[in-house]
């Protein structure tokens, strides 16, 4: 399913089915945060959630990011995108995190309250901000002493292309193609 979702849409192809393959055995993955959404026994939504942190100097905070969020393409658009992200950060909020960092679509996590972590003072791991790169409180002023540099887990940049190929023998062929508006 998250193939699917993702194929071709940011990219030639897509690397996200794997993610969720190695993330779910990472030992950075939180599982209690992470849902599926199901229809008719189906799995239609896929929400991955991670351990992150926020480094500035000797300050450690810990935070948590998500990635894949994954709707199958014949559901897009009805909503299972938006009450996964609502559902899970109140999870999180629940579980006391205090903000979620994520990189994500510009266009369409502001809608549920995202904002470009320039509004946190918080950065890239390389001191870079720019629109794709968000973050939520999940409480009322929850990050406001939470700046700095954002990590996330090794996992998301371990996904060598030969191993994604080589995963991808286990899933019906999709072709890759290019279309306007993918990133690269
Ligand atoms: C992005 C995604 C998770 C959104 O979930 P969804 O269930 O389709 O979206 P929702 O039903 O919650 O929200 C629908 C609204 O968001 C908008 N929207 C959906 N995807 C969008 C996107 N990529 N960019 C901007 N707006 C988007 C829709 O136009 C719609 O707007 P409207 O209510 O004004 O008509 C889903 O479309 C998806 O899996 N896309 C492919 C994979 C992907 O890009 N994941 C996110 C990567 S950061």
């Amino acid at each position: 399913m998250t193939k699917e979702a993702f194929w071709n849409k940011h990219h030639l192809g897509c690397d996200e089915h794997y993610l969720v393959h190695k993330l779910r055995e990472d030992k950075d993955y939180i599982p209690e945060l992470s849902r599926i959404a199901l229809k008719n026994g189906e799995v239609i939504g896929c929400i991955m959630y991670s351990k992150a942190q926020v480094v500035d100097g000797l300050d450690i905070h810990e935070i948590v990011t998500f990635g894949p969020l994954s709707v199958a393409p014949k559901w897009q658009g009805c909503g299972v995108g938006e009450l996964l992200l609502r559902e899970t950060m109140k999870l999180a909020a629940g579980k006391g995190y205090k903000g979620i960092v994520i990189f994500g679509e510009p266009d369409y996590y502001p809608r549920i309250g995202f904002k470009t972590c320039d509004n946190f003072n918080i950065t890239t791991s390389d001191g870079k901000n720019f629109d794709a790169f968000m973050a939520i409180e999940l409480a009322q002023d929850s990050m406001k002493d939470i700046k700095g540099k954002f990590y996330e887990s090794e996992v998301f940049e371990n996904l060598p292309k030969e191993e994604v190929e080589e995963y991808n023998k286990n899933f019906p062929k999709l072709k890759k193609l290019r279309f306007p508006g993918q990133w690269d």
